[in-house]
Formats: C-alpha cells, structure tokens, sequence
C-alpha cells in the first residue's frame, strides 16, 4: 500500500470529483493521505476533509505564500486544531523566495513562529523551501528544529545540502519531478538519500510525474514516482511502496498503522 504523504484535495482543481476520486484511492492501493493545509482556510477545509475519510490525515500550517494573514489569533487558532486526533503536523510552513510577496521578514517572522508552534504541540514540520536553500536551513539550526523532526517537501535541493537535513534527521518529501529527464541533481540527491529517510508525495493537483506532465495531479500517480525511486535504488517499486508507508508511519506517529 501507498501512503500519500503531501496532497491538497481542498484546492479548487477537485472541485467536480473530489469525491470519487478520494474514493477511488484505496482500490488503487494508497491508503492514506496527509491533506496539508496551506492557508487558514486551506487548514478549515483539511478539517472537514479529515472528518469525512477515515483514511485522511490533516496538517495544520499557512505556506510563505500566505503569511500577510497570519496573527497570534491565526496561530491560536492553529494550535487548537493540533491537539484534534488527526492532526499529524504542522505544515507547510517555510520560505518562498521564488515569490517576491510577502517579503523576506514576514516570511521569516511567522516561519520562525510556526516552527515554535510545532514544538509547543509537539508534531513534526512539513518544511516548504523554494529558492530559499541557506536561510531555511540557518533559521532550522538556530531553532533547533532537529527536536520537532519533520520532512523538507518536494525536496529541490543538492545532495551537499540533503547531508546538512539527514544531520537534523529529517525526512525527504519526493515528488513528481523526480520523473523529469532534467531532474538531475535531485536523481543525485535521492541516490544518496536513505531510503528509510524517503517519503512519497505528490503535491496534488500540482507537479504530476511523466507520462502526465502538465495534468492536474493526484495521489493515483504515485506509482510513476514509486517506480523512478526503485530504478535508482535498485530496489522493486513495492519494496519502495513498502518501505516509504512505515517512514511515514514512524515520522507522523499520530496516523494509524496499515
Ligand atoms: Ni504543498
């Protein structure tokens, strides 16, 4: 079975099927998803979308992005959601500075905030990091984030950095681009990576894997990146299946085992 550990079945591309596709997943054999919220109401509709499936875990976080709306009311209200059952995280939280908005103090303002939210509800991070590589590094070493534990999301980065987050003990969120010719370095990174430190996500509806390049996504192209992972391991596509649910398991340790 699969565990879909990043989707975002509240965003507006899911609109006309939401509902059968999210049925249809267990017949595919992904088994559970992490809706991951990443606005505060990105965050309400993960609430509703984790009571309705049972198999639907949420994250409670706002991304860089949409840091202009947080508050300490926003983060109190945040934190009341983290103690509900099916919360498993605090994510995604990060830097962008691929956007030039908000600017680079407010982003850090509130990921430094988030960060101390993690460790105040004790659940790991789902760390968003895009053209952001030494500060969202920098800023998780002064805060210590290697006691919250967490997963660097649709990891993008060198091999030379994946060393400085395995030091931190973290998980690697690995998505649709590891299926890209281009995806060089990322190949490097995750043939050095550990596959007990790999976790397989998608980022639903956005980055779908080759042969569906450009589509909307969904967690039932999984098995594409299931499959580019095993080719670099040497291993079989269910062993990477396998392996990645009990990381995920082990990292999220509020979901239910299979
Ligand atoms: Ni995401």
């Amino acid at each position: 079975m699969i565990f879909e550990s990043h989707a975002h079945y509240d965003d507006e591309a899911f609109d006309e099927d939401r509902e059968s596709l999210l049925i249809s997943l267990a017949g595919h054999g992904i088994d559970r998803v992490i809706n991951v919220g990443a606005s505060l109401a990105g965050c309400r509709a993960t609430l509703e979308l984790m009571e309705k499936y049972p198999f639907v875990y949420g994250a409670m976080g706002v991304h860089p992005g949409e840091t202009e709306e947080l508050s300490e009311t926003g983060i109190a209200w945040l934190r009341e959601q983290c103690s509900r059952d099916k919360v498993v995280a605090v994510g995604e939280i990060g830097l962008d500075y691929y956007w030039k908005e908000p600017e680079e103090a407010v982003q850090k303002r509130w990921f430094e905030r988030q960060l101390e939210l993690a460790r105040e509800v004790a659940l790991p991070v789902i760390i968003h990091s895009r053209d952001a590589a030494k500060d969202t590094l920098d800023m998780m070493q002064a805060l210590h984030a290697e006691e919250m534990g967490g997963v660097v999301h649709c990891y993008s980065y060198t091999k030379e950095l994946a060393r400085e987050y395995l030091n931190m003990d973290f998980y690697f969120g690995i998505g649709g681009v590891i299926t890209f010719k281009n995806a060089k370095k990322l190949k490097e990174a995750v043939d050095y990576i550990p596959l007990e430190k790999i976790l397989l996500e998608t980022d639903s509806p956005y980055l779908a894997p080759e042969p569906n390049r450009g589509k909307r996504n969904s967690s039932l192209n999984l098995p594409y990146i299931a499959q580019a992972v095993a080719e670099l391991k040497g291993v079989s596509r269910e062993e990477v299946e396998e392996a990645t649910s009990r990381n995920a398991e082990r990292l999220f340790s509020k979901v239910h085992a299979s």
